[in-house]
Parts: structure tokens; sequence; C-alpha cells
């Protein structure tokens, strides 16, 4: 089963689940929750390759930054993530 660990703190998810709502519970802020506003921004410290790849919205909203994602928009496949706020 996936594992985020945000700021220390571990959640199991399901296969190929969005991280949004339990990124909500660690304190993520969000707004739109449609990758428009960038409110949702995280630094992903490990483990990018777990989560799904970025969509036509995280590519415009953060171009060629590749350590960050926005929270709203991406789930995790598998493996071990790392966040930080
Ligand atoms: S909440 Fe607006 S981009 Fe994620």
């Amino acid at each position: 089963m996936p594992k985020l660990v945000i700021e220390g703190e571990e959640f199991d998810l399901p296969e190929n689940s969005p991280i949004m709502e339990t990124c909500e519970q660690s304190g993520v802020p969000f707004a739109c929750t449609e990758g428009v506003c960038g409110t949702c921004v995280v630094e992903v410290t490990s483990g990018m390759e777990n989560l799904s790849e970025f969509n036509q919205a995280e590519a415009d909203f953060l171009g060629e930054c590749h350590r960050e994602r926005l929270a709203c928009q991406c789930r995790i496949l598998k493996g071990l993530v790392h966040l930080k706020l």
C-alpha cells in the first residue's frame, strides 16, 4: 500500500488515490481544487516517481520546477512519497 509522509506524519493510501484529502487534513490549504490558483503547492522531498505524471495544469503552473506538485492534481501510485509543506 502506498505511503504518504507529510512533515514526518505517515498515511497509508490506496493505490492510485488522490492525495488532496490527506494533504488538507495535514494543513495544506486549497482553494480552486482545479490546478489553477497554486494555493496547494507542496514540495516533494522524495518519491516523485511514485506520483502520477504531471498533468497539463501542473505543467502550466509549475513550469520546469520538478520538485513541487499541485496537491489537488496528483495521485499516489505506489511506494513512499515524502512531502514538505
Ligand atoms: S487548489 Fe488551486 S491549484 Fe490546487
